[in-house]
């Protein structure tokens, strides 16, 4: 029997206060209900890595800065992402930007789904970081979780009302067909890159 199926919920942010911590404990209790993957918080403040300034693009060298080298060791062992993405300036965050520049083969071929929060329920975020995965070989799904969509009600129910993730359970609802369909990818993605290797 082949290892169990490991998916990574990505926090994008790094900010003392941030609000990403909720949305990505809320996903990862939900997910350890489950039996068909093991999930794990993977932290971007675990990976204090420099701005870019590796001599060479990936594609011809394997990064060398040491806390890069950590994050994409991290990002190989993974089969799957749930990117926990925040919407800064109607895009991603530089953090998680500048930490997807320093993977290159690690991401290539696996899926990846989206807990997007802000304005819009991050939506902007979410379509940007669709784009950037794109060139970087990961395969984008459809479903997504918003938190924030219509006028950031549950956002703003949460920070300012004392609510929890737990009393939208609209959000729960989306996050079920979420998994199911990533754990399908990861599933069929790891079987086909297995084949190939
Ligand atoms: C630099 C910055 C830019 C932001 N830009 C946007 C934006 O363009 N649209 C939006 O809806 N919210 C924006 N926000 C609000 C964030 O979505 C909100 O503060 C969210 O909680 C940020 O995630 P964090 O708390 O995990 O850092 C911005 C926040 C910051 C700090």
């Amino acid at each position: 029997m082949s290892p169990k199926l490991k998916i990574g919920i990505i926090l994008s942010t790094t900010r003392p206060g941030r609000f990403g911590d909720t949305p990505a404990q809320w996903l990862l209790d939900i997910a350890r209900k489950r039996q068909d993957a093991d999930f794990e918080l993977v932290d971007l403040r675990d990976y204090p890595m420099p701005f870019f300034e590796e001599k060479v693009p990936l594609i011809y060298a394997p990064v060398e800065n040491a806390v890069a080298k950590r994050w994409a060791a991290k990002m190989a062992t993974l089969d799957g992402y749930v990117f926990v993405a925040a919407e800064y300036n109607h895009s991603i965050t530089g953090v998680l930007k500048n930490a997807l520049d320093h993977l290159y083969s690690e991401v290539q071929r696996k899926p990846a789904a989206f807990v997007g929060y802000g304005g819009v329920g991050g939506a902007r975020a979410v379509e940007h970081l669709r784009n950037i995965l794109a060139e970087m070989h990961v395969a984008s799904l459809k479903h997504a979780v918003h938190v924030g969509m219509i006028e950031m009600i549950e956002m703003i129910g949460m920070l300012r009302e004392g609510k929890k993730m737990t009393d939208y359970p609209h959000l729960r609802d989306a996050a079920k067909p979420m998994l199911d369909d990533l754990v399908w990818w990861a599933s069929s993605l790891k079987a086909g890159r297995l084949a190939t290797v």
